[in-house]
């Protein structure tokens, strides 16, 4: 039986976000360039999407390079952004056609301008389409957010826009990238490591964690629905006992 006929329907997370780790390990345990691992690893984005897209899940974050990335060797870097050019081409027509609308959260700026125009056209072609938000972290990390969001509050600020008595916690959420969008109610970390790695780290505050030993080019679907599955048996209580949300339902 798969997983997907276990999802409860009527409980499910409107926001997955995903720290596809592991495709260095998968080539190296195949004796492979690093490369190979994030080739194989546009797979199983493409799975990923397709899971969600078909569980209806509304909104998908994947962290595909974070800011801290930029420090790998630059060959890694530019294999990195030259097979995002292909995978974005390749994927977008099939992308509108599963109604899926993609977006971009980072520091877009510092990446190369074919990668960016590639990234553009997909954004664009995508922007009418209305089933699941495929949202790709990229040149993105928490801390470069955030700072990034206490500038533009200070900034307003200074130009007597907005009084310090306004700043509150929508008013910050307001300033993220992931303004109106859900918070994750489930983060998915794949390839074992049990840490966050400057992702989401104000929108997590309350998400549930999920790790999978999994390495992300092997992820696929039904990974994709048993993590749906486990965090579906959890218990969500925001502070409040147990007592208090069972009295609720
Ligand atoms: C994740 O896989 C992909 C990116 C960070 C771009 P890694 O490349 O980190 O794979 P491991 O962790 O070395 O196995
Ligand atoms: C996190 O993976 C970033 C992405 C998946 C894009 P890393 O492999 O870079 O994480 P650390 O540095 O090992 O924590
Ligand atoms: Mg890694």
């Amino acid at each position: 039986m798969s997983y997907i006929d276990q999802i409860d329907k009527t409980r499910l997370p409107k926001h997955i976000a995903v720290i596809m780790d592991g495709n260095g390990r998968w080539a190296k345990q195949r004796n492979l360039d690093r490369t190979f691992g994030h080739k194989e690893g546009v797979s199983a984005v493409r799975r990923a999407i397709e899971g969600a897209s078909r569980a209806e899940i509304p909104y998908l974050t994947l962290y595909t390079f974070s800011t801290e990335n930029w420090k790998r060797p630059e060959e890694e870097v530019n294999a990195l952004m030259a097979l995002m050019i292909q995978a974005v081409a390749n994927e977008t027509p099939e992308l509108v056609k599963n109604n899926i609308r993609v977006k971009v959260i980072g520091d877009i700026d510092r990446l190369p301008v074919a990668t960016k125009e590639a990234l553009d056209h997909c954004l664009q072609t995508t922007s009418v389409c209305t089933g699941t938000t495929v949202i790709l972290a990229l040149s993105y990390s928490s801390k470069w957010e955030i700072t990034k969001a206490l500038k533009d509050i200070v900034h307003d600020v200074g130009l007597g826009k907005l009084t310090d008595k306004e700043i509150n916690e929508e008013l910050i959420e307001s300033h993220l990238s992931t303004k109106g969008i859900p918070n994750p109610d489930i983060l998915v970390r794949t390839g074992g490591e049990l840490r966050v790695s400057n992702f989401l780290l104000w929108q997590i505050a309350y998400s549930e964690l999920y790790f999978t030993e999994e390495l992300w080019p092997d992820f696929n679907e039904e990974s994709l629905y048993r993590a749906i599955v486990d965090y579906q048996s959890r218990e969500r209580r925001f502070g409040k006992t147990s007592e208090q949300i069972s009295k609720k339902s």
